[in-house]
């Protein structure tokens, strides 16, 4: 299990506080252009109370959703119905995947990434691609310091916070922001397709929020998939 506060994701998804049912909008994408590639074999890391995994699997995707902690993972079993296609969602962490090499076509992870300690990025970005056959597609999404949520709570070193009590259920929990070249030397060993910083406009309890979010999509190329070095610090 990776180092990180992970009680508040627990808590707050057992007691069915903070789910949002529909899919990250990152997944409608991601659908569209794993049909146009024919890519079949999904693995949603993080997967959560379900919401991308469940779409996806929906969509007639093999979906296999990790989730590291057990609790979430019920909740997400429990809102599987009987009918339908179904995602397989299992106990895994993305520091140390349960999985061979090249067992996927294609690796969604969102809002993830920017809850692990960062000195442990460039590994779990490894071990992504790891289980990404040759020329699959991985997307991704994590907040970049102009989200509003930023200014939320105590700073614990260079763009990583602990969430205050303004972040309502998820106070505590430690989140790092990625600036632009942070992404590319973290992904400096894939393709990157696409880079988008996206600004979405939500209003929370009355309040106007403005997300700012980068969206991620790369492609593993073999031949220049060597691994990257960890940061310090
Ligand atoms: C903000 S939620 C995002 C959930 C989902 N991907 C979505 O878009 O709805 C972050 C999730 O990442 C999970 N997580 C945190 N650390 C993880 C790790 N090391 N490996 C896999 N999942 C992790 C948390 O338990 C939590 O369920």
């Amino acid at each position: 299990m990776a180092e990180v506060s992970q009680r508040p994701w627990e808590a707050a998804y057992s007691k069915g506080v903070g789910i949002v049912e529909r899919p990250a909008f990152l997944t409608y994408l991601a659908a569209e252009m794993m049909k146009r590639e024919t890519l079949k074999s999904v693995l949603d890391i993080g997967c959560a109370a379900g919401r991308n995994s469940v779409f996806l699997a929906r969509e007639g995707f093999d979906v296999v959703g990790i989730e590291p902690q057990s609790t979430i993972l019920e909740v997400a079993r429990s809102k599987v119905s009987d009918e339908g296609a179904k995602p397989r969602l299992l106990l895994g962490d993305l520091v140390d995947l349960p999985f061979k090499e090249s067992s996927f076509d294609a690796v969604l992870c969102l809002y993830v990434l920017m809850f692990l300690p960062v000195v442990k990025l460039a590994t779990c970005v490894r071990n992504i691609f790891q289980v990404l056959r040759d020329s699959g597609m991985a997307f991704f999404a994590f907040y970049s310091p102009e989200d509003a949520s930023f200014e939320m709570g105590e700073c614990l070193h260079e763009n990583t916070i602990r969430w205050d009590r303004r972040m309502g259920p998820w106070a505590g929990i430690e989140a790092h922001y990625f600036t632009h070249e942070e992404i590319l030397h973290l992904f400096n060993t894939v393709e990157i397709l696409s880079l988008h910083l996206v600004t979405q406009r939500e209003t929370h309890d009355g309040v106007p929020h403005v997300h700012r979010f980068w969206q991620v999509i790369c492609r593993k190329d073999s031949t220049t998939c060597t691994p990257v070095k960890e940061r310090t610090g």
